[in-house]
Order: C-alpha cells, then structure tokens, then sequence
C-alpha cells in the first residue's frame, strides 16, 4: 500500500470535515449505544434533539428498506423497526452521505449501498443467516470508502465512472489498487475501526471483495459480497463498475445458495428495490 497517499486522501478528506464533524447526535447516539442497558426509548428521545436527523431516520424506516404493514410516524417506530444495530451504521452512513451528496457519483453509491443492505437482508432471512443485523449494517457500510475517494481523489474516480461499463476492464477495486495502491475496502476498514465498529463489521468491509481473507467473519464477508453483487445484478451498480464479478458463484456456493434457492431471493430483492424505488 502507497502509505503517503492513503494518508494524504485521508487528510484531504478531514479537511472536508469528511467524518470528524459528526453531529452531536450521532455521538451521543454512538455513546448510548455502548451501553447494554440502552433502550429503544432512550435512543429515540437523543434523536429528537436534532429534527433534521429525526427527519432522515423517518424518512429511512419508511423508504422501503423494511417489510412494514403501515407507514412509521413516530422515531420511536423509526428506531423499533430499524433495530439497533442497524441503527449504529445508520447513524455513520447518514451524515458522511447527506453532507457529501452534491459531489458527482455519492448519490449512485447511496443507492447501491442502500440496495446492498436489503440484499443482505434478503439473503440473511432466506438462509437462516445467525446475525441479520450485522449484514444489513455490513451491506450499508460496506462501499463508504467510495465517497472518499469520490471527494479526495475526484479525478481518478471520475475517470473510474467513464469507464463503468467497459467490457475488458478491471473490477473497482482491483483497478483502486493497481492506480492508487490501496483501494475503498481499505478506507471503508479504517473508518470502521476510527468508529469503533466490531471487528466482524470491520472484516465485512475490509474483505467484502475477498471473502475467502477473512478472519473474524467469513461468512458475513462472503453474504455482503452477495448483497453487494445482487444489487449490481438488479440494476443498482456502483457509478464505476457495473458488472457482476465472477467470485459471485463461487460466493454462493460457499453459502450453500444453490439454484433452487437464487430465483426466489433475487425476486424478492427485486421485489424489495422496487419498493424503495418507489
Ligand atoms: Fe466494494
Ligand atoms: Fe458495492
């Protein structure tokens, strides 16, 4: 890895105030959080002290990212429906997007990653998968590198976008790391880590192209990696690579997802993505 550029792309990102000027409900957010005692309620009522955050998380519940049978009014409801582990991701990813969705391709990444979280989701429920919430954050999480690279090295990621849908070009992150030396999964780990994110989050992020490497959570690596992969299969690519990888079979034998069980769970991503679309 190019240590001098990691660094300087990090620090060109600060200086945007990229993620150190969190709002102060998303720290107080984060700080309840730590607490096994915290409940739904508590973390409702934090939320409310900032209504433009309140807002956004309503406007989340309801987006079509959540099977519900009537539409969510209150926070209370937002936060209930959302779950609290989700929420922690929620909380990161709002910010960093909303401040940054002027900047050319932070929208489409926001669409895939939205997309990759309901894939996740998807695919988590249809294989009994252990821990859901934990793949939905990982699908929401897992391409915030590219906003990054989208605002600190705007010019080799515009360059990326011309070339989306070149036929014999490298994927994303290959070519992140053959030009720049490290690529988004790296920035995506390190802004887990400076969040203090579990290490099975951080690994999810970190490998999320490279299941097979992880160490603390293959398997959650491996279902956001088909999350990821859905989502472009469906229509909601990133802005600069909108092919399906060729791992993606070897990922869905490696969660046993055979096909009897593909048809149904990319009908109902799709089922899912339409919703929000809508
Ligand atoms: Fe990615
Ligand atoms: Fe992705």
């Amino acid at each position: 890895m190019k240590m001098d550029d990691f660094n300087e792309i990090l620090e060109n990102f600060e200086k945007e105030n990229g993620f150190s000027t969190m709002p102060e409900v998303v720290s107080d957010v984060l700080y309840s959080l730590e607490s096994d005692r915290t409940a739904l309620n508590d973390v409702a009522k934090i939320i409310k002290k900032d209504p433009g955050f309140a807002a956004n998380i309503l406007k989340y519940a309801n987006s079509g990212a959540y099977l519900l049978s009537r539409a969510v009014f209150t926070v209370e409801q937002a936060v209930r429906t959302i779950g609290l582990g989700p929420l922690k991701g929620l909380c990161l990813a709002l910010p960093v997007f909303t401040k940054f969705r002027h900047v050319p391709g932070v929208g489409e990444i926001w669409d895939h990653c939205r997309a990759t979280a309901v894939c996740c989701q998807t695919v988590a429920r249809a294989i009994n998968f252990s821990e859901p919430d934990i793949a939905e954050t990982s699908g929401l999480l897992h391409d915030i590198g590219k906003v990054v690279l989208a605002v600190s090295a705007a010019n080799f990621f515009q360059s990326q976008i011309q070339v989306a849908d070149s036929p014999d070009r490298d994927p994303d992150w290959r070519q992140e790391k053959k030009v720049l030396g490290f690529n988004h999964c790296f920035i995506g780990a390190w802004f887990a880590r400076k969040f203090r994110l579990p290490s099975i989050l951080v690994d999810g992020i970190l490998w999320h192209h490279e299941f097979e490497k992880s160490s603390y959570g293959r398997d959650l690596t491996c279902l956001t990696f088909i999350g990821d992969q859905l989502a472009a299969a469906i229509g909601r690519a990133h802005p600069d690579f909108v092919f399906v990888e060729p791992e993606f079979e070897r990922a869905l034998s490696h969660m046993k997802i055979d096909n009897h069980l593909l048809p149904g769970i990319l009908q109902d991503c799709i089922t899912r993505i339409d919703m929000i679309a809508a």
